[in-house]
């Protein structure tokens, strides 16, 4: 390293470093910033020793920071869902979040957590709804911009995605999304700039176009993303989402990945020399780097101690691959020391929604000798979305284990899984197989060369490799296991992936074929590729060895999977154990959910029907115990036909690792259900006012307008099955008085004041939402909007007074022929209540000039 890079050592990314990152830049030829530009590696940027740069690692994001391979020995942290955190409408409970998030890059060498996504709920049937915290920009960007500050508290960046308008996921690569210029600064631009007011360090263009450009060459980077907005941080592509050089160089794109290719290299040095792309286009994009990485502590000597992203530990080559394919060495999650899983499991509790209550919940455990829990996911839990953001947890604890817990030897807890949810067939697990070379639980992973040689063979936990170690001359993947049948009958067993496929077991091939790629989208191609699946009888406790092969070709992607799912026994049996399960016990839990094949990146769903008979597994055990519970465990809204029949609904989202301690505590009344709706849900998608996601000559049409979510439900015909903002808590409370400022001065914040009562037998935290109305005269605003919330605590019987903040851009809006914001003076009407659909409060507030 030179003295001059050591100078910089300790700059912050303040201006007062700009000077010193400015004499470096002009220390590089065209060629060494070019090169500066397009990623080194799938999650790395480019080092540039010479002026004391290193490397700089990015990583998925926003559920947990997986760090940079996809290999379950190096587990994370696994936070809930970012629409379970859109549920919390508490932005410190979310910081504190984003600080575990920012911890956890710590240990994991991570720079850019690619997180938060601040894409909206626009249509229920979103494939990454689970990954978005909401249909409405207020909450979005408020809850968005508490984690941003959360992660970015130490040298770590976050990174707002995905810039602009990338709601639903088909087509995604391709879509030209049409919206006009008010909807999106109102509604999709708005998270954005609140993630850039709260300084976020990096911002992801994403796939998709917008208004005929796609987002990676869009104007709208410049402004109002740069320009306007002031953002002096990097835009950094989706992953793959640049086609092309010159027009997305010219464009405020700073950094391609992922690398080591792309489009930029030597075709924009020529470009630059040609003039056809400005020089100081480049300088630009370089200093913003530089300045990303002096925030990061990668620019100058890492800190001793700690290295994030520093040189990789010995043994690991750049990239974070071993060629041994050994993980990376590092310590466990401070689990303990940092009270990681304490926090985890209070964020279960506060973002559980209790949507319905008939004096069920919560149980009291003295009375309690027999609990039957029903379903599938009390046992498999969803506690992660599919797709970029999923990590491989540290742990998870199921529901069953929970409970089982915080019941203790006392009470009998009885699980009966009930017929099928068509949840696809499970990777191969370690409780089912072992490594036939050393016998310990888990698989056997191989590479092998053209004539069979194995180039790298090593333990794996599981059937599902997306990252395995490719030495040169790897030709194929192959993932061998000695599987244990634990019951006898038609096993499925499955591989996935693309290209050439064998799957055989005891010598004989009973699957092989080509499998040609249906979808480019990566999240499909390296992440969830299709599973081919085939029937072979197996008996139980006699171990038959599986082997899957997959032929390396190009274009085929990095996934292999090897799955295996018992015989089942059939429904009608399920239901009736079901049934006598819930017929025997003191109380009843259901358990229900949506699958992989639901909710997960690279495609939207099509219905929101549960899958499998589990209305039909609902209604039965209602019918038998009509105080019986169920819990639903999805990212996003489903269909509940049976919900006025239950005794309580609760909903728990993707709750993360720590679902099934943070659920105990609520069903046994050691917390309160904090979670509050962050977007409406219909009782069927047939009522949805936006349910479009399939493009048309590859345009897809924001017709709505303003009219997302409850803007759209408040002028609908239909009733939703609950509304935004719904959530019942275990008191209840009156709504008594609504206080408005006399006079309000548009562009200045102001302040409601609501009087609250907890009318209910116990202690209690409130969301107080204020909602405001559209003048008259102006047609397209919302009949009301989300303006501003507060929550309040208060004991039985006691009155407390919520000060609802009001930022002043709650009444502004966008003129499109002056292309500003503008505030009209007038009568506005405020509502206040508890929920888009329970506002018994209004008073008038008078805004005065200047317009
Ligand atoms: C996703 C991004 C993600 C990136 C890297 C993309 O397919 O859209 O959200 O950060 O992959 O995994």
């Amino acid at each position: 390293m030179t003295k001059e890079a050591q100078r910089v050592v300790r700059t912050d990314g303040g201006t007062d470093g700009e000077a010193e990152r400015e004499a470096l830049l002009g220390k590089l030829t065209l060629r060494e910033k070019v090169r500066l530009l397009t990623g080194a590696t799938t999650w790395r940027t480019r080092a540039e020793p010479a002026l004391g740069l290193r490397e700089m690692v990015l990583s998925d994001g926003p559920a947990g920071v997986r760090g940079e391979s996809w290999d379950e020995r190096d587990p994370a942290l696994l936070l809930p869902s970012a629409s379970a955190l859109g549920a919390l409408w508490d932005e410190r409970l979310v910081e504190r979040l984003g600080g575990l998030l920012a911890a956890e890059a710590r240990r994991k060498g991570v720079d850019v957590v690619l997180a938060p996504t601040l894409n909206l709920h626009r249509t229920p049937l979103g494939g990454r709804h689970f990954e978005c915290y909401s249909e409405d920009p207020e909450l979005t960007g408020r809850t968005g911009a508490a984690l941003v500050r959360g992660i970015q508290a130490g040298q770590v960046a976050a990174a707002a995605k995905h810039y602009v308008a990338n709601d639903s996921e088909t087509d995604r690569l391709t879509v030209d999304v049409r919206v006009s210029e008010r909807v999106l600064r109102e509604v999709y631009l708005a998270p954005f700039e609140a993630a850039v007011a709260a300084g976020v360090r990096v911002v992801m263009a994403g796939y998709n176009g917008v208004g005929g450009t796609t987002m990676t060459a869009s104007p709208l980077l410049e402004d109002p993303l740069k320009r306007e907005w002031g953002f002096e941080g990097v835009v950094v592509s989706d992953w793959g989402a640049v086609r092309g050089c010159e027009e997305t160089a010219r464009a405020a794109l700073d950094l391609v990945m992922p690398g080591p290719d792309g489009p930029w290299g030597e075709d924009l040095v020529r470009a630059v020399e040609a003039g056809r792309v400005p020089a100081r286009a480049v300088d630009d994009k370089v200093r913003r780097l530089l300045r990303l990485a002096a925030a990061c502590g990668a620019l100058g000597e890492p800190p001793s101690g700690e290295s994030p992203g520093g040189e990789p530990p010995s043994g690991e080559s750049p990239g974070g691959e071993s060629p041994r394919g050994e993980p990376p060495k590092r310590e466990p999650p401070a689990v303990e020391r940092d009270g990681a899983r304490a926090l985890l499991r209070e964020a279960v509790s506060a973002s559980t929604v209790l949507l319905e209550n008939r004096g069920i919940l919560p149980f009291d455990p003295a009375r309690l000798r027999t609990v039957a829990v029903i379903g599938a996911h009390a046992a498999l839990p969803r506690g992660q979305g599919g797709g970029s953001a999923g990590v491989f947890p540290e742990r998870i604890v199921t529901p069953l284990d929970g409970l089982g817990d915080a019941l203790g030897d006392g009470v009998r807890v009885v699980h009966v899984p009930g017929p099928s949810t068509d949840a696809p067939p499970p990777p191969l697990t370690p409780r089912l197989c072992t490594d036939p070379v050393t016998g310990e639980e888990g698989v056997r992973l191989r590479v092998r060369d053209a004539a069979g040689r194995a180039l790298y063979s090593g333990h794996r936990h599981g059937g599902r490799q997306l990252e395995p170690p490719l030495p040169a001359g790897a030709h194929t993947v192959e993932i061998e296991a000695l599987l244990l049948p634990d019951v006898s009958g038609p096993w499925t067993l499955g591989v996935g992936g693309f290209g050439r496929l064998c799957l055989t077991v005891d010598e004989h091939i009973v699957m092989e074929g080509e499998f040609g790629k249906d979808s480019d989208d990566p999240a499909v191609v390296h992440v969830n590729p299709p599973v081919h699946g085939v029937s072979v009888p197996l008996t139980a406790g006699r171990a038959a060895r599986v082997v899957a092969r997959r032929e390396l070709a190009p274009g085929t992607g990095r996934a292999t999977v090897v799955t295996a799912a018992a015989p089942r026994p059939d429904d009608a049996s399920a239901l009736a154990a079901a049934v006598r399960a819930a017929r025997d016990a003191d109380a009843v839990i259901v358990f229900v959910g949506t699958t992989e094949h639901d909710e997960s990146e690279g495609r939207d769903r099509t219905d929101l029907r549960l899958g499998g008979r589990q209305d039909e597994l609902v209604r039965a055990l209602t019918d038998a115990d009509p105080r019986a519970v169920v819990v639903v465990n999805s990212g996003g809204p489903v269909e509940l036909p049976w919900r006025a029949r239950a005794g309580a609904v609760l909903l728990s989202w993707f709750p993360g690792q720590e679902g099934g301690t943070g659920l105990a505590d609520v069903l046994l009344g050691r917390a309160e259900p904090g979670g509050r709706l962050p977007t409406t849900w219909p009782a069927a998608l047939a009522d949805a006012p936006v349910t479009r996601t399939r493009p048309e000559d590859g345009h897809l049409d924001y017709t709505e307008g303003l009219h997302v979510g409850h803007r759209a439900w408040a002028r609908h015909d239909r009733a939703p099955a609950y509304w935004f903002g719904h959530g019942l808590g275990y008191t209840t409370w009156s709504y008594e008085e609504v206080e408005v400022p006399a006079g309000l001065v548009a562009g200045e914040p102001f302040t409601v004041r609501v009087g609250v009562r907890n009318t209910g037998p116990r202690r209690g935290r409130e969301v107080v939402q204020v909602y405001l109305s559209g003048l008259p005269g102006d047609p397209d605003r919302p009949e009301r909007r989300l303006a501003g919330f507060a929550a309040v605590r208060a004991e039985p019987g006691e009155r407390v007074t919520a000060s609802v903040r009001i930022p002043s851009r709650a009444l502004r809006h966008w003129d499109e022929a002056e292309h500003a914001w503008r505030t009209r003076p007038g009568p506005y009407r405020v509502f206040a209540g508890r929920s888009a659909g329970a506002l018994p409060l209004t008073a008038v507030a008078h805004v005065g000039g200047p317009g």
